[in-house]
């Protein structure tokens, strides 16, 4: 068999992600950036971390981060995926947060802007790829209305299996399905992947034989894009697994080091700490590329779900985590950057830039006699658009408002692997630095529960009866 690019370590050195963070130093940003002593006084606690986070490791507490080695779940993938190649348009997801957002940043990435368009010679007879996390009546309708039904495989992917906004879309898909094909056809258009063992899809799936994959059961939902969640849908829209999943290991053989200089993950985690300790509240995720988009919202989820916690690991309250926000070079340069700019001095921005795109744009020089116009003949989009990152970055850091950039050399499942994998584990060594634990959401899971209550699951009657018994809504705040 031909070797794969990503086997040959020269091509793999050329696609390694990068780091710059001058403009967060106090040389570049005054007072308002971190000295180099700070950072180094974070070093200690920083190796002490690598051993914490090790010795979990091989307990198998982080069970994410070996999903890079397990080459098995390519095959399992591989083998529910053949069957759907053969007949399948188009491929539904039907889930929600850590259950969707990997799947759609990685179709967004790695396929063409147009691909879902596409007729389906040109998508080489693959599927399109819906991701439908919302309930919206009109919207999900809306969806489901344009797709052909015949040709149209539903994913439900719950790892906990109790997801009411994904259970409700899996009973209405269900029933749409047996009345259109009757049951067993509408039996085959349904794949499940939820915890192999436990939960009610797991059951319903025994029950009905619907086929399924599963969820390592350590691997929760925000850190499960490397599993079956998000490589059912990749493999599906053509999206190289291998090279994925060489991308994360990568990664993950660079991370070895404890030292922040030479570790990205730790010197992303110890900046975000250090400027959170300045009050720097806001954390926005600015990609310099729209098929990037996608791993913005994805890593806003696995940062805000992580890290947002009322209590430390001791018990005590503590409210910390900062917020995510996403935008994106260049378009919200004329939306968001007014408040980066000039608003209050509380955000610390990661530009993720893209040093090859796959076009070239060249501009043509239509107008010679009109200057404002000239100028840009002859020169390329890209240019362009690399100009517009640096301008940004050098009048943040001009205005004394720190940023760093985190550097694709293109965009490809090799990259991508990789910064799935480091902001994972940026994720979690920043949680250890907070003193929080990245892998529950007792937030989420309270909304969740609110939720059955006051629909009516047996089992939550006291979330319903809180509601009830709750103050009643005061007329005179009322606006009509
Ligand atoms: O990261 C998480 O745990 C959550 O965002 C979940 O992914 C989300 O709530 C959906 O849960 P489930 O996959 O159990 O339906």
């Amino acid at each position: 068999m031909a070797k794969k690019r990503f086997e040959d370590p020269q091509w793999a050195a050329t696609q390694a992600l990068s780091l710059d963070y001058n403009f967060c130093m106090g040389e570049f940003v005054g007072g308002q950036g971190l000295s180099a002593s700070e950072l180094t006084a974070l070093a200690p606690r920083l190796a002490q971390i690598h051993q914490e986070l090790a010795a979990e490791r091989q307990s198998g507490g982080l069970a994410f981060l070996e999903l890079p080695y397990q080459q098995e779940m390519i095959a399992a993938v591989r083998k529910v995926a053949k069957p759907i190649l053969e007949w399948c348009w188009d491929f539904v997801v039907l889930g929600i947060g850590g259950s969707a957002l990997g799947a759609r940043a990685m179709h967004q990435a790695l396929c063409h802007p147009q691909y879902n368009r596409f007729p389906l010679a040109r998508r080489q007879h693959r599927p399109a790829l819906w991701v439908l996390d919302n309930i919206d009546p009109d919207n999900f309708y809306g969806m489901l209305d344009g797709l052909e039904l015949r040709r149209t495989a539903f994913n439900v992917i719950s790892k906990s299996g109790s997801t009411a906004e994904t259970l409700a879309q899996f009973l209405f898909v269900y029933q749409l399905l047996q009345g259109r094909f009757g049951e067993a056809k509408a039996r085959e258009r349904i794949i499940v992947t939820t915890d192999p063992e436990k939960g009610n899809l797991r059951r319903l799936v025994e029950q009905e034989g619907f086929p399924s994959l599963g969820v390592p059961p350590q691997v929760g939902g925000r850190f499960s894009v490397l599993t079956p969640v998000g490589l059912l849908p990749a493999a599906l829209v053509g999206i190289d697994l291998e090279e994925l999943l060489a991308g994360a290991r990568f990664m993950d053989q660079r991370l070895k080091s404890p030292e922040y200089q030479k570790n990205p993950a730790y010197c992303l985690a110890a900046l975000y700490y250090l400027f959170a300790q300045k009050s720097r509240n806001i954390l926005v995720m600015m990609p310099y590329a729209t098929a990037l988009t996608g791993m913005a919202d994805w890593f806003c989820q696995l940062w805000a779900e992580s890290l947002g916690k009322k209590q430390d690991l001791q018990g005590r309250t503590v409210h910390t985590g900062t917020t995510p926000v996403k935008a994106v070079g260049s378009t919200d340069q004329h939306s968001q950057l007014q408040m980066y700019m000039e608003g209050p001095q509380d955000k610390l921005i990661t530009f993720l830039e893209v040093g090859k795109f796959q076009n070239r744009l060249e501009i043509p020089d239509l107008f010679p006699d009109i200057e404002g116009l000239h100028y840009l003949g002859g020169q390329s989009l890209n240019e362009l658009l690399a100009a517009e990152k640096k301008a940004t970055a050098f009048n943040l850091r001009k205005a004394g408002r720190p940023n760093l950039t985190l550097r694709l050399p293109e965009i490809n499942a090799f990259t991508i692997g990789q910064l799935i994998y480091l902001l994972e584990v940026v994720t979690v060594a920043t949680a250890s630095l907070l003193g929080v634990n990245p892998l529950d959401q007792p937030g989420v899971e309270g909304g969740k529960q609110t939720t059955y209550g006051l629909m009516g699951r047996p089992g939550f009657e006291a979330q319903s009866r809180e509601i009830g018994e709750s103050t009643p809504l005061l007329e005179k705040y009322l606006v009509s």
